[in-house]
C-alpha cells in the first residue's frame, strides 16, 4: 500500500513515516519545509533503509497535488500538514485558516478526482475546548475552542463529517492527539522547534541543556493535585503507531468515519514532568512559578478505551521513556 504523508518531515509526520516504512508501507512525502528540515528525509532513509519519494511544496498547490497523484499510485493519505502554534494562530488567523483548512479542501478535491478515499486526519484534543469532565470521551461535546488553531481543526473535522455524509464510500479516521512528546529512541528524529518553544517539553529540554535559564511554570493555583496544569502526555512513537493501526482499520473494514482519542488515559502535572525529567536524566531544571497562561485549562486527559477496543491501540511507553528520549534527541543533535 502506498501512502501519501503530507507534512511527513514534521515532528509527528516523521515518526509516522518511520513506522509506516518499518511495517512495509510505501511512503510518498509532501512537505513545504516551513516547520521542518530536509535533513529529516536523509535521517528517515538511514533509519529505515527504505526508499521514500519526496515532493517539496504546499498542499494548497493543486497542480502539484495532481502531479503527485498522477505520478504515484496513492492508496491512502495521512494528513499532518498544518501550522500548530496556538499563540501565533491568534495573531494570524487568516494564515491559519488558509493553511489548515483551505489546503484540506484542495487535498479532498484531488483525492476525489483520483478516487483515493482513505484518509487519516491529524486532529487534536484542543477540539474539546475546556472539557466539563475528564477523562474525555470521543462522544463528549466539541467546540468553544479558544484559538484559531483549535477552531481550524474543528472546522476540518466538520468538513470531513459532511463529506462522509455526502459519500459513504470514503474511509476516514480522525485522530485527536493529546500531548505528544519524546523522540525516536535512536535520537535521529525528534522535535526541534525554531526559536523559543511554546510547549512544555521542548522548553524543559532547552533549560536542561543550558540554552534557556529557567522554566516558567504557568500557574500553581489550578484545582489539580499540585496546582499546576495536568495533561495526557503520549510518546510520539506510540502516537505514530496509532496512525498505522487506524490506517489498517480503514484497509480492513472500510467505509466509515471513525474518531479516536490518542492518549494514554493518564494525566501528569507540570511539576510531575519536571521531576521525572530531572530524575531520569540526572539534570537540574530550575523553574519559577508565574501567572497562568491565558487560554490554558486545568486538566485534559483522554478516555483511551475506544482506541484500545477498536484499534488495539495502547501506549507502551511511559513518562520516563518520554523524558529520556526527548533529552537524548537534543543531546545527540547538539554534539554534531
Ligand atoms: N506550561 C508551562 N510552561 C511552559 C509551557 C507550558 O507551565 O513554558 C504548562 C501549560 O500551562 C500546561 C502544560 O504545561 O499546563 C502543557 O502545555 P503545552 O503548551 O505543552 O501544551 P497544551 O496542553 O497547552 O497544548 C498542547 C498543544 C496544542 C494542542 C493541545 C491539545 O500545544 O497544539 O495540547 O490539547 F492543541
Amino acid at each position: 500500500m502506498k501512502v501519501l504523508v503530507t507534512g511527513g518531515l514534521g515532528y509527528i509526520g516523521s515518526h509516522t513515516c518511520c513506522e509506516l516504512l518499518d511495517q512495509g508501507y510505501e511512503v510518498v512525502i509532501l512537505d513545504d519545509l516551513s516547520n521542518s528540515s530536509i535533513d529529516v528525509l536523509d535521517k528517515l532513509r538511514k533509519l529505515t533503509h527504505k526508499e521514500i519519494s519526496f515532493y517539496q511544496g504546499n498542499m494548497i498547490d493543486e497542480e502539484l497535488l495532481e502531479h503527485i497523484f498522477q505520478e504515484e499510485k496513492i492508496d491512502a493519505v495521512i494528513d499532518f500538514a498544518a501550522y500548530k502554534a496556538v499563540g501565533e494562530s491568534v495573531s494570524k488567523p487568516i494564515l491559519y485558516y488558509t493553511n489548515n483548512v483551505s489546503t484540506v479542501l484542495v487535498l479532498l478535491k484531488v483525492m476525489t478526482k483520483y478516487e483515493v478515499k482513505k484518509l487519516v486526519f491529524s486532529s487534536s484534543a484542543t477540539v474539546y475546548g475546556d472539557p466539563k469532565t475528564v477523562p474525555i470521551k470521543e462522544s463528549d461535546p466539541v467546540g468553544n475552542t479558544t484559538n484559531p488553531y483549535g477552531t481550524s481543526k474543528l472546522f476540518v473535522e466538520q468538513i470531513l463529517k459532511d463529506l462522509y455524509r455526502s459519500d459513504s464510500s470514503w474511509d476516514i479516521a480522525i485522530l485527536r492527539y493529546f500531548n505528544p512528546i519524546g523522540a525516536h529512541p535512536s535520537g535521529m528524529i525528534g522535535e526541534n522547534p525554531k526559536g523559543i518553544p511554546a510547549n512544555l517539553m521542548p522548553y524543559i529540554v532547552k533549560v536542561a541543556s543550558g540554552e534557556l535559564p529557567c522554566l516558567s511554570v504557568f500557574g500553581n493555583d489550578y484545582d489539580t493535585k499540585d496546582g499546576t496544569g495536568v495533561r495526557d502526555y503520549i510518546h510520539v512513537v506510540d502516537l505514530a503507531k496509532g496512525h498505522i493501526q487506524a490506517l489498517s482499520k480503514l484497509e480492513k473494514e472500510g467505509q466509515g468515519l471513525y474518531i479516536y482519542n490518542l492518549g494514554t488515559g493518564v494525566g501528569y502535572s507540570v511539576l510531575d514532568l519536571v521531576s521525572t525529567f530531572e530524575k531520569v536524566n540526572h539534570v537540574h531544571v530550575p523553574y519559577q512559578i508565574v501567572e497562568r497562561r491565558p487560554g490554558d485549562i486545568a486538566e485534559c486527559f483522554a478516555d483511551a478505551t475506544k482506541a484500545k477496543e477498536e484499534l488495539g491501540f495502547e501506549a507502551a511507553l511511559g513518562i520516563e521513556d518520554m523524558c529520556r528520549d526527548a533529552y537524548h534527541f537534543v543531546l545527540k543533535n547538539q554534539e554534531k
